[in-house]
């Protein structure tokens, strides 16, 4: 009862005020607690900005320390997690088996559970699930290779000890190149947050009812999966291998983004904020073409991808709907080259998005939001007489 303003897809409503990042999606600005996503980009470790998002401030050098010593003792992962993890058949999709770890880490530490936490309870939660996240994604990998997982070195940064335990073989001398570490901090600090998105929200409104903070998390790795948010960097790459396979002829898939008569949709364009470049896939392609040039590797989804980028941005149908290309359209090519298989890519999305949702639930608890609840304007039948089931 009482007026409701409808507005599906939430596409002007506001549901909170938040201080941790800005986004101007006409102009193509995004920043990290005032800080430009270019310069974070250029000069930050993950590890760094998932301290800036969380706490609100850069971390001094001590802060910093102390964060990654914190994070770097609970990167294990209780052995019966295993026992639920190895039930999994093999090729499940990876981010079927995130969820529910990330799911099950609640039921594995029953402290995240009791209600009215204090400050420091809730922080150690916090230090855990950024721990545990980087050892759970690396065991999904191994699964999909059938690969005996590999346990974290802890005297190596977080990024590191991420490839390291993905990538490195069971002997203490296997070298991670640097480059590789590289790229992979600058992919997570562009994912690392972006305001009121589908799988934040989730966050926001799953832990509004006092759902504890793996639930909430969990909530969200679910709604990322979905191919028009998260999940369309996988589409992407899986589409830009259908067209190479098709003789690359990127008119014709051009044709068919436009066609309304076909679902075809071009991955990794269009946004629902930005109507201009997204400031992330500016930085990506720039990435994607040092560090294809670094590993020496040359990849022609690329040379497709910028040629349909080309195409599209020429097109009238693209230009009127202001559709550029988003975070989505290039990450995926690196997540190749670094050799990551296609279904693993909205996993590292998620693990680059873990400190942003972090930092979004912590905020939603520090406003004391009410349970988030939206209202609905009713369209169906008024009044039925129940008839029995002989008579219908
Ligand atoms: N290809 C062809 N047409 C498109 C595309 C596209 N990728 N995106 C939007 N349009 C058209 C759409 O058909 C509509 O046309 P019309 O006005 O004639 O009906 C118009 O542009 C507006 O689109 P919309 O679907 O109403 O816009 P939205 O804000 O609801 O959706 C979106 C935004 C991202 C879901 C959509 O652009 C899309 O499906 N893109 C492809 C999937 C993708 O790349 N998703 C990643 C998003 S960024 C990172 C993330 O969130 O994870």
């Amino acid at each position: 009862s009482g007026y409701v303003t409808l507005d599906i897809g939430y596409k002007n409503t506001g549901a909170t005020k938040s201080a941790i990042t800005f986004l101007d999606g006409e102009v193509g600005i995004l920043k990290y607690r005032g800080y430009s996503i270019e310069q974070l980009a250029e000069n930050s470790s993950f590890i760094e900005v998932a301290y800036l998002l969380i706490y609100g401030n850069l971390p001094t050098a001590e802060q910093l320390q102390a964060f990654e010593f914190e994070i770097s003792h609970h990167t294990l992962v209780h052995e019966d997690m295993k026992k639920f993890f190895d039930g999994f058949p093999s090729g499940s999709h990876p981010m079927g088996q995130l969820s529910s770890l990330i799911g099950a880490l609640a039921a594995f530490n029953p402290a995240s559970l009791k209600q009215g936490l204090s400050a420091e309870e809730v922080n150690l939660e916090i230090i855990k699930l950024i721990a545990k996240m980087s050892t759970i994604v690396s065991w999904i990998y191994k699964k999909s290779l059938g690969h005996p997982v590999i346990y974290p070195r802890n005297k190596l940064d977080y990024v590191t000890n991420f490839m390291y335990m993905t990538f490195g073989q069971r002997t203490e001398d296997t070298e991670i190149d640097p480059v590789v570490v590289s790229a992979m901090n600058k992919l997570l600090i562009l994912h690392a947050d972006h305001e009121q998105n589908c799988s934040t929200s989730t966050v926001r409104i799953v832990g509004s009812s006092d759902a504890n903070l793996y639930a909430s998390i969990s909530a969200g790795i679910s709604a990322l999966w979905g191919p028009l948010h998260g999940g369309a960097n996988q589409a992407v790459v899986e589409m830009l291998q259908k067209i190479k396979q098709d003789g690359g002829d990127v008119d014709k898939w051009v044709a068919k983004a436009k066609d309304k008569n076909d679902p075809f949709r071009l991955m990794g364009f269009g946004h629902r904020v930005y109507k201009n470049f997204d400031p992330r896939a500016k930085i990506i392609k720039k990435a994607c073409d040092d560090i294809l040039e670094k590993l020496g590797i040359n990849d022609e989804t690329l040379e497709i991808a910028k040629k349909l980028e080309e195409v599209a941005l020429s097109d009238p149908y693209f230009v009127e709907r202001k559709l550029y290309p988003n975070v989505d359209f290039y990450s995926g090519i690196i997540y190749t080259a670094l050799g990551f298989p296609t279904e693993m890519f909205t996993v590292l999305f998620a693990l680059g998005r873990l400190p942003g949702w972090i930092a979004q639930w912590k905020e939603m608890k520090a406003n004391k939001e009410p349970i988030g609840r939206p209202r609905q304007v009713y369209v169906g039948e008024t009044n039925r007489e129940y008839t029995d089931i002989k008579n219908r």
